[in-house]
């Protein structure tokens, strides 16, 4: 197979030869398409602000960044730009990663035993920070409606009961790639506002929208919903940077912030590395044309992934995402033989995904699709489920 490179493409080779998770957690006959990272080179600003640091200046010292430079400060740029947010730096916290951010929120703002309310299915750690936390899950599935994915704010206000204290929330939406509206955002925040829930809001795929849809920060929504938000993100998927570990935790107010400061000190979290932190603020100021043009090749790849099973794999339950480059994919009508459609894709198509089940008891005949990848892996991907789909009703013999 060959494969060619456009500008921020690499080659089948290169990909092989990466050291992370994505290209080594599978033996080398299987195609991965699983963990929420990019198979594209960064952006060349980014690239730039990090070797400066690390071939420049060679500067390790104590990492303070002033003005214009510091996380703060490109974070407010960023949320002024992208949302007309004026965000205070006073409130703006550096953690090493958006799931951290989760955990430590999570355990800062509630008490052991408090119902936590989320949609599923939903991205695995929601569900391991509920547990390990020691807190109470409450579930608020996502509906399929046949035609797309929604939040069932009636199902919310009846699971949210007098112990329930925080609402996790995911905007956009791991793993179906939900965008909600301002009107969905509305009723959820007017819903913690009448519940009195904090919400906890990662909208760390915010950079990654398609057209017709637009990212909102619930915490803009109005006053009073912002001072019981805390905002986790992070330029970490958009621009490609998840080993930087480089994230933010915004609290929506100076309440939260020393609610949040009395059971958990800085000192406890940690901060990024001063490349990461450097990494983020470039992407930030300078990252944007990259990401519209990889925007158009993942939107191209969405609908191509969304064309193909139509046409080749139409047992497949498939709603476009409307942001993320995640495709959720229920099976359940193939009636694959083995343990899940994970495992039958892994043995029989040698294509790696991400495990359904994973994401909750919801997502058992589902599997997570990555295709943020070269059209060319993308259609190895594609080819070889197809053919193990075609495959599959001798298999199960
Ligand atoms: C919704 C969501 N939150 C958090 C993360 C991970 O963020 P981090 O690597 O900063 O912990 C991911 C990664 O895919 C994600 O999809």
């Amino acid at each position: 197979m060959t494969i060619t490179t456009e500008p921020f493409e690499m080659s089948l080779a290169a990909l092989r030869a990466r050291r992370g998770n994505k290209w080594n957690r599978y033996p080398a006959d299987v195609m991965p398409a699983w963990v929420a990272d990019m198979d594209f080179t960064i952006a060349e600003p980014i690239q730039r602000a990090i070797e400066k640091l690390i071939v420049e200046e060679r500067d390790y010292g104590y990492g303070y960044r002033a003005g214009e430079n510091s996380l703060p400060a490109a974070f407010a740029h960023r949320m002024n730009d992208r949302y007309g947010w004026a965000i205070d730096q006073d409130l703006v916290l550096n953690v090493t990663g958006t799931v951290q951010g989760m955990f430590v929120s999570t355990m800062g703002l509630s008490e052991p035993g408090d119902g936590v309310l989320i949609q599923t299915p939903i991205y695995p750690p929601f569900l391991m920070t509920i547990e390990k936390s020691g807190r109470r899950l409450v579930e608020n599935p996502l509906r399929d409606t046949g035609s797309g994915w929604e939040l069932d704010i009636e199902g919310m206000r009846a699971a949210a009961d007098a112990g329930t204290k925080v609402l996790l929330f995911c905007n956009p939406h791991n793993p179906t790639g939900r965008v909600y509206t301002r009107e969905e955002l509305q009723a959820v925040g007017d819903l913690a506002v009448e519940r009195d829930l904090v919400i906890i809001s990662d909208e760390v795929h915010a950079d990654l929208i398609y057209s017709g849809h637009k990212h909102i920060p619930i915490a803009t929504l109005s006053p009073e919903i912002a001072a019981r938000t805390v905002t986790l993100t992070a330029a970490s998927k958009g621009f490609n940077l998840a080993a930087l570990r480089c994230s933010v935790i915004y609290f929506g107010s100076q309440a939260l912030r020393e609610r949040f400061r009395r059971v958990l000190p800085d000192y406890v979290l940690g901060s990024s590395s001063v490349v990461g932190i450097d990494a983020t603020v470039a992407a930030w100021y300078h990252g944007q044309p990259w990401l519209d043009e990889v925007l158009k090749k993942l939107e191209a790849n969405r609908d191509y992934v969304a064309q193909f099973i139509k046409d080749q794999m139409p047992g497949i339950r498939h709603h476009p995402p409307q942001g993320t480059y995640l495709s959720w994919l229920n099976c359940e009508d193939l009636g694959l033989p083995g343990e899940s459609p994970y495992h039958f894709f892994l043995e029989e198509a040698k294509v790696g995904f991400n495990q359904g089940g994973d994401f909750g008891p919801l997502g058992k005949n589902s599997v997570r699709l990555n295709f943020a990848t070269s059209r060319e892996v993308l259609d190895e991907v594609l080819g070889r489920m197809a053919d193990a789909i075609e495959r599959a009703p001798a298999l199960a013999r």
